[in-house]
């Protein structure tokens, strides 16, 4: 496995591989600390794809002030083990000048989706990860990117990026995995206490209780979401951020759940912010 840390080396690591007849790179964007949840997605474009790249970036941008930038969990040794074993071909592992070099002033803005769902409460969250996701892009030159429905919030954004750039990057989109508890693996989770690990079951449980009356047939919005919110009410200790159930495409709250609508809940689990979602 090759460690890249230039724009240019990743490129040029790239055009080397190129061949017209199939797909063949495959790039996983991610922000390390790697975990079973980045492992699918490395196996899945590794089934894909005859080359795959695997980017270990911490993104400043799509931090906010008070956030957890700085205490982000950084493994790189066993990052680079993790997507070896899950058939890496090339870490890519910039530093952040050479994403944002000295006076960086372009961004990129997905606008109306950006302010939705995690980008209200993370304002400037979503212009950070279009931003990034757009440099990786232009530097990796990948046919595939594999992302995951754990944020589905940004494969919306993400998509509607690709689309309105009309960038040669098509996106797939893989299951969340989860903890035999149900517990969706996150990065994050790694910040919680025992008893917070408990909480955070809140958010599965009031995922899977959706689900449930949607399998049943059950089609308001008002009833699935008033279902969430009674499984939140049991955990007092954990702070509802969002309950949304909207188009998956625009992030648009809708009346009907309709298949492909995604049901959404973010919440603190004492200063942790975990996310959770099912598409119906
Ligand atoms: P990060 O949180 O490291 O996640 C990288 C990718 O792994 C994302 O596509 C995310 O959806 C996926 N992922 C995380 N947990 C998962 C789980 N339990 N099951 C399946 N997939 C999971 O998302 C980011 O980084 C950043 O915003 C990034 C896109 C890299 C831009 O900086």
């Amino acid at each position: 496995m090759e460690i890249l840390r230039t724009v240019a080396e990743f490129r040029q690591w790239s055009r080397a591989r190129r061949c017209a007849a199939e797909t063949p790179i495959g790039l996983v964007p991610t922000m390390g600390a790697l975990h079973a949840g980045h492992a699918s997605l490395i196996q899945a474009a590794r089934a894909r794809c005859r080359h795959v790249a695997v980017t270990l970036f911490v993104n400043p941008t799509q931090f906010g002030p008070n956030e957890d930038f700085t205490r982000y969990p950084r493994t790189f040794e066993a990052d680079c083990a993790l997507a070896q074993d899950a058939g890496a071909d090339a870490i890519f592992a910039p530093a952040v000048e050479e994403i944002y070099p000295p006076g960086a002033a372009t961004f990129v803005q997905v606008a109306g989706l950006e302010d939705r769902l995690d980008g209200r409460s993370r304002p400037g969250h979503f212009r950070g990860v279009a931003t990034v996701v757009a440099k990786l892009f232009i530097a990796a030159e990948a046919d595939l990117a594999f992302f995951g429905q754990k944020d589905a919030a940004q494969v919306s954004v993400l998509r509607r990026m690709v689309a309105d750039l009309r960038l040669a990057t098509a996106i797939v989109v893989c299951p969340i995995v989860r903890n035999a508890d149900g517990l969706a693996l996150s990065s994050r989770n790694a910040y919680l206490s025992a008893a917070e690990r408990a909480q955070a079951l809140t958010l599965s449980r009031a995922v899977r209780s959706v689900e449930k009356l949607a399998k049943q047939g059950e089609r308001r919005a008002n009833t699935l979401i008033g279902a969430a919110r009674e499984v939140f009410a049991a955990e007092p200790a954990v702070r509802l951020d969002y309950i949304a159930l909207v188009d998956w495409a625009t992030l648009e709250p809708v009346e009907t759940a309709e298949p492909g609508t995604l049901f959404a809940v973010a919440a603190f689990v004492g200063t942790t912010r975990l996310i959770d979602n099912a598409i119906l």
